[in-house]
């Protein structure tokens, strides 16, 4: 008796540190995918997802509409690892309010923002089948969340700030010592001649995301690669420390990339995320220091306002 009460103790205790892992979200098995029309629209927008170029990039089978990259290269394992930018909450967070457009977005018009900034496109038609399969494979993902609730483990993890700002010239070593392999010197990625996908997609140059995209904040780019790069890496044995991840997010967010004209987003300027890289802002700190941090000292001058 004695004993029990100890170990439950202990076993109070680390959870109180933290210390128990969260119950992450689990995607639902394929044997629930519906049979007939439903499961095939179902497939077909997971496949979209996983080999997207297939079917909508540079040499696509349906249409010429996106650089090259598929949604997979950074919604992992077609948007279900966990803290891999899966889309486990897309459903029952959506449609929302977002800050960038000032408006409330239907998960269509989240999907096409992936596709303008992204993968540097255009998006098919919002009645198309293609658009219309990926919206039934993102609800048949979300089967099992409640409306309103966002399980553990989605989207990225949020990598601690650093004191300092982060250093491109330590990234570059980085780079070179752990990316470029599979990336490429001129971070170009490799395709095998002729194919429509990338083995291993581009990290700038014309074919890599543009600046209008997610990855493009230090914070999203940092918390990608946290658990997820060199690729095999997981939440449960990352392979780059924190300052690893933001100094390799400075260098490749310095490289040249496609532009993109966001002259209308950010209605709101003071609801910009702190590490947003261009002006104007609501605050004085310059733009270099919102590209490159250090990033507490925007954190607490917000919090004060
Ligand atoms: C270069 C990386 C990249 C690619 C490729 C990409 N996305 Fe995204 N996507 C992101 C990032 C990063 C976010 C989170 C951005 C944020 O909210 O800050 C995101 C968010 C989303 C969301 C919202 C998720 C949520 O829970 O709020 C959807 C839906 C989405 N993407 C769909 C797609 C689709 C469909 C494709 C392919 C057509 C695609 N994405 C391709 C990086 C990418
Ligand atoms: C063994 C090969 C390999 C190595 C090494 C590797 N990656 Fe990747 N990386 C991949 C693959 C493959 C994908 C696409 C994953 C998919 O589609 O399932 C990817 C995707 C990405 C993406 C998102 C897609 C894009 O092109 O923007 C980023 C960012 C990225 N890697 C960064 C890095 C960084 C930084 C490093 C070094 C710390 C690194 N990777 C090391 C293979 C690799």
């Amino acid at each position: 008796m004695k004993h029990l009460t100890i170990l439950s103790g202990i076993i109070c205790l680390i959870t109180l540190a933290g210390l128990v892992p969260p119950t992450y979200w689990k995607p639902p098995a394929d044997s629930r995918i519906p049979a007939g029309t439903l499961g095939k629209q179902i497939r077909y927008g997971r496949d979209l997802v996983a080999h997207t170029a297939k079917y909508l990039g540079p040499n696509g089978s349906v249409k010429h509409l996106s650089n090259g990259m598929n949604c997979q290269n950074c919604h992992l394992e077609a948007g279900t690892k966990i803290l891999g930018n899966n889309y486990s909450a897309v459903f029952s967070t959506y449609p929302r309010f977002r800050e960038r457009s000032g408006a409330t977005e239907t998960v269509i018009k989240r999907i096409s923002d992936c596709f303008e900034r992204s993968l540097g496109g255009k998006a098919p038609d919002s009645a198309s089948r293609e658009m219309q399969a990926m919206v039934a494979y993102m609800r048949w993902l979300g089967t099992d969340v409640a409306k309103g609730q966002k399980p553990e483990g989605v989207g990225l993890v949020k990598v601690a700030y650093l004191d300092r700002v982060a250093d491109s010239t330590k990234g570059r070593q980085l780079y070179v010592a752990k990316c470029q392999v599979c990336h490429g010197v001129k971070g170009e990625g490799m395709k095998v001649a002729g194919a429509s996908e990338y083995i291993y997609p581009p990290m700038w140059g014309p074919h890599s995301y543009n600046d209008g995209a997610g990855l493009y904040r230090l914070s999203s780019f940092a918390g990608y690669v946290k658990n997820n790069m060199p690729f095999g890496a997981s939440y449960a044995s990352p392979q780059l420390t924190d300052e690893e991840s933001w100094d390799v997010a400075a260098f490749i967010n310095s490289m040249p990339r496609p532009h993109k004209d966001q002259s209308k987003d950010w209605p709101n300027v003071a609801s910009k995320p702190i590490d947003f890289p261009t002006g104007p802002y609501a605050d004085s700190f310059p733009e270099r220091q919102h590209k490159f941090g250090p990033f507490q000292p925007i954190a607490d001058a917000r919090k004060k306002q």
